[in-house]
């Protein structure tokens, strides 16, 4: 199987202008279908998403709860040109997160770089501004509305991949695919993903984008050593279809760094005493104490690999093959250069099974926890 290379041989320019040589051809894994194949630099790896021919970083860099929420506007931007620098070049943001304040700081952060040299994620479904009767969902009318807003707050004509943040159980899927149809007609995406779909839906959903001859490459659930939930139906099928996932949230929104101990207050600064952009409410659930006892246990390994347990969190998402990406998170620069140094670190099956075994009893895997806002029927 051959390998096609960005930039040439000896390796590439980075957005930031940095030369970054290409490793070893050892480094490299071809792309075997139905896998989101690897490109390795000597910076941040590369893998397909899905059976397209797009190349995404294997870690990219989200601004969830953080830009203009627990972060301000200055350090939210020099996070992003950290992960310029550190090599990443795919980010992900979403209309919803602060009410459009996202997407308008990744959009000012991004300002000036080479558009071609980038990929660039956002999402529809959750509204912005008041929650008027038309502004929540997956209705043509909210889908081409939405577009034109995220396009004008991140600065860009095109976003790479447009993806459904939930599943809309209000709106006719085919009314759904037929506007995101028409989204990427109009130029104003490449490419269509979703997030947090079960297994029926996403092969529900591809049926009808390959009828409309557009390409569903992607999903967006929630995945860490702590959360598999998508193990069980969402991976398989998804390897079946030719949809690769990016992962959120792949180090329990911190609680993986093994910063939050058992029985002891929660550092300060740290997301879970962020109030502005609600970190604080959504990472409660990680914070109990047999969890929390439980990733302290993974510092022996961590130590015998010779990485941070970030790191070690993260190689372990990277080990899997079904993942294009992990969605790292970060609230200050320095987390986004220890964090994209897991891009090198190649865990064995032992490594990862010894993982395994130590969550198991606190991660969830019951498919049925994957995440649903809709109610289940129209309202009518
Ligand atoms: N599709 C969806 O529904 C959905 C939902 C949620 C998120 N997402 C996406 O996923 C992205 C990532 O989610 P996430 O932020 O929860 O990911 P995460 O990588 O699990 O958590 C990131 C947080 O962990 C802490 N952290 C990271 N590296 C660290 C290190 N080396 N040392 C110490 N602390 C460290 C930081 O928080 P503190 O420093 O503040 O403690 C950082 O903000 C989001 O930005 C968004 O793009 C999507």
């Amino acid at each position: 199987m051959s390998l096609a290379v960005i930039g040439d041989d000896d390796g590439r320019l980075s957005p930031s202008g940095q030369w970054m040589p290409t490793l070893s051809e050892g480094a490299r894994a071809p792309h075997a279908p139905g896998t989101s194949g690897r490109y390795a630099y000597a910076m941040v790896a590369y893998r397909y998403l899905g059976n397209s021919g797009l190349k995404i970083t294997e870690l990219t860099l989200g601004n969830w709860v953080t830009a203009g929420g627990q972060v301000g506007r200055e350090r939210a931007i020099d996070v992003v040109h950290a992960a310029l620098d550190a090599g990443i070049t795919t980010f992900d943001t979403a209309d919803t997160y602060m009410n459009g304040a996202a997407e308008s700081i990744l959009g000012d952060a991004l300002t000036g770089r080479r558009r071609a040299s980038l990929e660039i994620f956002t999402k529809v479904y959750f509204p912005t501004g008041p929650k008027g009767a038309n502004d929540t969902g997956l209705s043509r009318k909210h889908i081409l509305e939405s577009i034109d807003g995220s396009l004008s707050r991140l600065k860009t004509d095109y976003v790479d991949l447009y993806q459904a943040h939930r599943f809309d159980y209000e709106t006719p899927l085919d009314e759904t695919m037929q506007a995101f149809a028409d989204v990427v007609r109009q130029g104003k995406a490449l490419y269509v993903g979703v997030s947090e779909w079960t297994a029926d839906q996403l092969r529900a959903g591809h049926a009808l984008a390959d009828d409309l001859g557009i390409q569903l490459i992607s999903n967006q659930p929630q995945y860490s050593a702590l959360w598999r939930v998508i193990e069980g139906e969402v991976i398989p099928t998804s390897r079946e279809l030719g949809i690769s996932q990016i992962v959120w949230s792949p180090l329990a929104q911190g609680v993986l760094t093994g910063k939050y101990a058992p029985g002891a207050p929660v550092p300060e600064g740290s997301r879970a005493t962020d109030q502005k952009g609600g970190g604080g409410t959504f990472i409660r659930r990680f914070l109990h104490d047999d969890i929390l006892a439980a990733v302290q246990r993974l510092r022996p390994i961590a130590d015998e690999v010779g990485v941070s347990m970030a790191q070690l969190g993260l190689a372990w998402i990277l080990h899997n093959d079904a993942i294009a990406a992990a969605l790292i998170g970060a609230s200050r620069p320095e987390q986004v250069a220890e964090n994209v140094a897991a891009s090198d670190v190649h865990l064995d099956d032992a490594t990862v099974d010894a993982i395994n075994q130590i969550l198991g009893p606190v991660a969830v895997t019951d498919p049925a926890e994957t995440s649903t806002v809709s109610p289940k029927a129209r309202l009518v």
